[in-house]
């Protein structure tokens, strides 16, 4: 069965993700490369709704499991919806965050651990594990300068900066352990200069 590539692009609120997404989608249109651009959480009419729960301000009783759980029922439906269409087409799927946010933000950040969130997450990580992770690498303190602050109606942008310093060595002890499979990108430049990075990087892994 002709299989696509899964790249997934991850980073700390307000890392300058989502120009990135933009530039790529544009290259990849003007390129005629067969692709979807999709995103977590969410991605589908069942992952939206959960997103909705997961993002609400007003939720702010959830407990980290909870949390922890309901990104990775997204994630499944979402596999299921779109993802796997997709890659049995042979196309590239593109995605804004995936499983190594859970890492990042839940096992690390939160505390749960890093056997409680792969032990949840095994349906992903086992048979949909990213070809290339795109880590785009800018410090939190960075980031939410660049966006004039956290977002005040967005529960995980409001957890605070001790919980995004976290989020961030997170994202870099998950660099360091699978260097194969993560390629970082430097955040602190041009959204021109890191995009040529990302096509070099996905150039270098065969993507495009
Ligand atoms: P979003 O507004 O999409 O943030 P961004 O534009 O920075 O990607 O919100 C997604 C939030 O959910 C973001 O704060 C990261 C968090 N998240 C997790 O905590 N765990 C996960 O598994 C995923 C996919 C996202």
């Amino acid at each position: 069965m002709k299989r696509g590539k899964l790249i997934t692009f991850e980073g700390c609120d307000g890392c300058g993700k989502s120009t990135q997404l933009r530039l790529l989608s544009e290259y990849l249109t003007k390129n005629a490369v067969p692709h979807i651009f999709t995103r977590e959480p969410g991605g589908g009419k069942i992952s939206e709704a959960i997103r909705e729960i997961l993002l609400n301000g007003k939720n702010a009783e959830m407990t980290d499991e909870c949390e922890a759980l309901l990104y990775a029922a997204a994630r499944v439906q979402h596999l299921h919806d779109r993802v796997e269409p997709a890659l049995r087409d042979g196309k590239l799927v593109i995605c804004d965050r995936y499983v190594d946010s859970s890492l990042a933000y839940q096992a690390y950040a939160r505390g749960l651990g890093k056997d409680f969130v792969t032990k949840i997450n095994s349906f992903a990580l086992e048979h949909y594990l990213p070809d290339v992770t795109v880590f785009i690498d800018l410090t939190p303190e960075m980031a939410f300068a660049r966006k004039r602050g956290a977002d005040e109606n967005d529960r995980l942008e409001q957890a605070g900066m001790e919980f995004h310093r976290k989020v961030y060595a997170g994202y870099k002890a998950l660099a360091e352990s699978e260097p194969n499979r993560f390629v970082c990108v430097d955040g602190n430049q041009t959204p021109q200069e890191i995009f040529q990075n990302v096509l070099r990087v996905l150039r270098e892994r065969n993507c495009l």
